[in-house]
């Protein structure tokens, strides 16, 4: 088959330029297409997804609520190789990073994605930017 193709590839290749007929116009083929990758997939800003999440009945920006404010969990672990550390927590619950009160598991709310998404958004200082 690929002997077949081969052959044709070549014949064509003759057949266009030799001098008695004029060569057909080449198409180029739209090779992107097949290898183009899928777009990375695209989350709302941080705190919006945290809307949507429920997590903000108990996390706020700047202040402690029922759980730690986004800025002091980020200034806990900044610059810190704790991502999948916080996955696993945010996913799952837990308790004694703060203290004695516990956060729920909430991975039947958010996927483990959105939650990668927002531990980056975290350990990078929780810009609002
Ligand atoms: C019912 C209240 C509640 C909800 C809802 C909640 N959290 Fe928490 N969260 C807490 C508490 C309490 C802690 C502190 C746990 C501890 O001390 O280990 C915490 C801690 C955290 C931490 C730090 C964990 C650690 O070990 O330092 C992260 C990150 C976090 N929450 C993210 C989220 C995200 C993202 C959501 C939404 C999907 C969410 N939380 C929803 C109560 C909550």
């Amino acid at each position: 088959m690929r002997h077949l193709f081969i052959t044709a590839l070549i014949t064509t290749f003759f057949t266009a330029c030799s001098p008695s007929k004029p060569s057909p116009k080449v198409t180029p083929m739209p090779a992107e297409a097949a290898t183009e990758q899928p777009a990375a997939q695209t989350f709302p800003p941080p705190l919006q997804l945290a809307q949507q999440k429920n997590c903000l009945t108990c996390h706020t920006l700047n202040n402690k609520i029922v759980g730690p404010s986004w800025r002091a969990i980020s200034e806990k672990y900044k610059g810190q190789d704790m991502k999948a550390t916080l996955i696993d927590k945010v996913q799952n619950g837990g308790q004694g990073s703060f203290g004695a009160v516990a956060m729920p598991a909430n991975a039947s709310k958010i996927s483990v994605d959105e939650t990668a998404y927002l531990v980056d958004w975290l350990l990078k200082g929780a810009p609002t930017q």
